[in-house]
């Protein structure tokens, strides 16, 4: 998918299936270097970045099939430790399996992953966290070369809770002799997904979804088969779509309580949402109202979000404050929405946008996944055509993005 072709128009409505989340399923990839046999991963979503670390698993020598939403993973009783450059710098969350290959092979390879478009994304909280665990990390080459006896158990204060640094320390734990405090943990609910999975294989991790998560190490862990929960940034996407487009929804398999500061702020705009028996449904008013809304950590509104809640505010009654607090540098798409006719200035990390009746097509660019869905999701309010250059990068996100979009009433296409 290169370019992503959105034509304003009219409400969405009916139901469309939320699919497994996938900063869920990355990490829970990245545990399979833990146990040797096969894996049964379910709700997996097919998206780029899950054939990303299905690549980095074979190259280390495991064997990954997706067959419909259920990836097979087989891990032999050996593998190479090793993540090369190509795959991590197309794909950073390939970091975090450091954690588990120093826990089960005592070695790895792993490239140093790079800034990207939301500016410099430093993993120092990773590497130390490891180090106090016991892990020897050197650099070399752009590379860091790992090595570990036996990790021993110890307590851990994240200085930020880093989702990363927080899940490769966690999978690094599960196999250490003893026991690990991590403190200031980060509580995301992918997080609790991934301490269930690795529980599940025979771990023992208390607290996850908590700041303060407890790993008792255990000798030996085996393979699983496991759903992944479901996707609350696909989840928002949708609803910042019918925040824009107007209409009402029901989003299958969606999980209430993963979004309740979403849901909320969703309602401060003049969103009507609820628990729905198949998952949650929401409808649109008239025009959404303007809101301040704060980037944080989890339970707070993600950073994630943030593109798409100000993708809707540059068309809501009113003027916004849209603060970014956890990556500087993740305001270009911005100019995207300002040349689609948004009026939003960007002062640091605050975006002070002043809301327009209406944005007008335009020939744009997606930077990220989350820059691409907004674009697209302002563009279904937008008069006439909008053209989304570079929208693989959606791709790599979302699950059959446009023909979703297409079965709830909206006017788009792909090529
Ligand atoms: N940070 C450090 N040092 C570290 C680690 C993080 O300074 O060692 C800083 C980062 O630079 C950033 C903040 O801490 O300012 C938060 O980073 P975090 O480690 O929590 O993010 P991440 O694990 O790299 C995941 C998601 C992102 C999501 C963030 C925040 C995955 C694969 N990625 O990244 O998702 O924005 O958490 O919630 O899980 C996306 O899905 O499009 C995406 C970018």
């Amino acid at each position: 998918m290169q370019r992503i072709l959105v034509r304003g128009g009219g409400p969405l409505s009916g139901r469309v299936a939320i699919s497994g989340a996938k900063n869920s399923v990355l990490k829970l990839m990245a545990a399979t270097v833990l146990a040797e046999g096969t894996f049964t991963i379910r709700n997996v979503p097919d998206i780029t970045d899950v054939r990303l670390m299905a690549e980095l698993l074979e190259a280390m020598g495991c064997t990954a099939t997706l067959d419909g939403d259920v990836l097979t993973i087989v891990r032999p009783a050996e593998i190479t430790p090793e993540a090369p450059y190509e795959l991590v710098e197309a794909m950073r969350a390939s970091i975090v399996v450091l954690g588990p290959l120093l826990a089960r092979v005592g070695r790895a390879r792993v490239s140093l992953p790079g800034g990207d478009d939301f500016g410099q994304r430093p993993i120092d909280m990773h590497l130390d966290g490891l180090r106090r665990l016991g892990a020897d990390l050197t650099f070399e080459h752009g590379y860091i070369e790992g090595r570990a006896e036996r990790l021993r158990g110890t307590r851990i204060v994240l200085e930020y809770p880093s989702v990363g640094a927080t899940e490769n320390v966690l999978m690094a734990a599960v196999l250490a002799e003893g026991t690990t405090v991590i403190e200031n943990a980060a509580k995301e609910p992918e997080l609790a997904d991934l301490a269930a999975f690795l529980n599940r294989m025979g771990a023992t991790i208390i607290g996850a979804g908590s700041s303060t998560v407890t790993v008792d190490g255990v000798e030996h862990l085996h393979p699983v088969d496991h759903a992944v929960i479901p996707d609350r940034l696909e989840a928002a996407t949708f609803l910042t779509g019918l925040a824009v487009a107007g209409g009402e929804l029901v989003l299958e398999q969606a999980r209430p309580e993963h979004m309740d500061m979403l849901m909320h702020k969703m309602g401060d705009m003049g969103l009507r949402t609820s628990a729905h028996p198949d998952g949650v449904w929401a409808a649109a008013p008239e025009r959404i109202r303007a809101v301040d809304i704060n980037s944080l950590p989890y339970p707070g509104i993600a950073t994630d979000y943030l593109p798409l809640m100000v993708a809707a505010l540059s068309v809501a009654d009113g003027p916004s404050i849209a603060t970014e607090n956890i990556f500087g540098g993740r305001f270009r798409y911005v100019d995207e929405l300002v040349r689609m006719g948004a009026d939003i200035r960007v002062e640091h990390h605050y975006a002070l946008i002043r809301g327009v009746p209406r944005l007008s097509g335009a020939p744009v660019k997606a930077h990220d996944i989350r820059a691409g869905a907004a674009i697209a999701m302002a563009a279904l309010g937008a008069d006439g055509e909008t053209v989304i250059a570079d929208a693989q990068h959606v791709a790599r996100g979302y699950d059959r993005f446009v023909e979703k979009m297409r079965s709830i009433g909206a006017d788009m296409d792909a090529d």
